[in-house]
């Protein structure tokens, strides 16, 4: 990229742009953000950005269409401010569990927020650990896709012993799960889930817990009701209560926070994709920044340098 880079960030993901920019020696610029009385989002850049190069963190967390409405209508601001170019990182993809009809007549909001970015004038789309990697291709501008498992990974190895295993809490997140098992070089489990109505409930085991330690991987923790049935799971099949909980992204809605305090769970370990205000920290918790991945990121971008070479020369790439 030819000039400058400048980096903001919405009103949901402050707290990392922060950070990231202390890694790279550069200040959050500055945005004026307001409501108004009945709800319309208004956003005015204070300096000019012709010709610039813009980063803009914002996950698409709770309130997802307060926080993606924010987003467009920053985007629009740019483009109408004549920025050379203008990359969205959004370290959490809200609305990427629907990617897919899994019956009839249901929508695929996926692709209606990647259509969305791209018209509201985003050259670039950068996030963490989607729902389903396919979710790249419903981009026609570059999609960066990174992955947070080399980090959680490094987090996780002080937990290991010879009783260590790593488990996938369905058979969506296997490929996720063996990365994590790859890295720490233990065996995999494999949980098959059914969501209904009703909640959660785990159908089959697949692997030997008993006696064994396990390390329950997702993608991300919502109302924690696919972790507390895992934990069950794992209990009555007789593994040691003495168990890890890691995903990327910490959503913590409703129950949440109850169920992750189970006495089963000795640690809840989650990146900073979502911001994670003090009244839903828990004693167990441990967040581990992204900052440096997404500061190294956007210095790679900027400088034209690959982005996958971030992954290090084994390629842990994101599944
Ligand atoms: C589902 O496929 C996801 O990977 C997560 O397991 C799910 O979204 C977590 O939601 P909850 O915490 O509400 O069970």
């Amino acid at each position: 990229m030819q000039g400058h880079y400048l980096l903001y960030a919405g009103s949901a993901s402050q707290q990392l742009a922060e950070s990231v920019a202390t890694q790279l020696g550069a200040k959050v610029g500055k945005l004026q953000q307001r409501y108004f009385e009945d709800g319309e989002f208004h956003c005015q850049v204070e300096d000019s950005v012709r010709g610039q190069n813009i980063f803009i963190i914002q996950s698409t967390s709770k309130p997802v269409n307060d926080h993606l409405m924010e987003l467009l209508i920053m985007l629009d601001d740019f483009r109408r401010a004549s920025a050379a170019s203008i990359n969205v990182i959004m370290p959490y993809f809200g609305y990427s569990r629907q990617e897919k009809k899994s019956t009839g007549r249901e929508p695929i909001t996926a692709r209606l927020v990647a259509d969305l970015l791209t018209t509201a004038g985003a050259s670039r789309v950068i996030s963490v650990d989607l729902h389903n990697p396919a979710i790249q291709g419903f981009f026609t501008i570059p999609m960066d896709h990174l992955t947070a498992v080399p980090i959680l990974a490094e987090h996780l190895k002080k937990f290991k012993n010879d009783r260590t295993v790593i488990v996938s809490p369905d058979a969506g997140r296997v490929k996720l799960a063996d990365k994590y098992a790859a890295l720490l070089e233990v065996p995999l489990v494999v949980l098959h889930k059914h969501r209904s109505e009703k909640g959660v409930e785990v159908r089959a085991l697949v692997g030997e817990v008993a006696g064994r330690c396990p390390i329950i991987i997702d993608d991300m923790i919502s109302t924690g009701g696919t972790i507390v049935q895992t934990v069950q799971t794992l209990l009555e099949a007789k593994a040691k209560p003495e168990m890890i909980v890691a995903a990327t992204h910490g959503v913590l809605v409703g129950p949440a926070l109850e169920r992750l305090q189970h006495p089963a769970i000795k640690q809840v370990v989650l990146t900073d994709t979502i911001t994670i205000p003090p009244e839903k920290q828990f004693p167990h918790l441990r967040q581990i920044s992204m900052a440096e991945l997404l500061a190294r990121t956007i210095h790679h971008i900027h400088h034209n340098l690959s982005v996958s070479a971030l992954f290090g020369s084994d390629r842990i790439q994101p599944v």
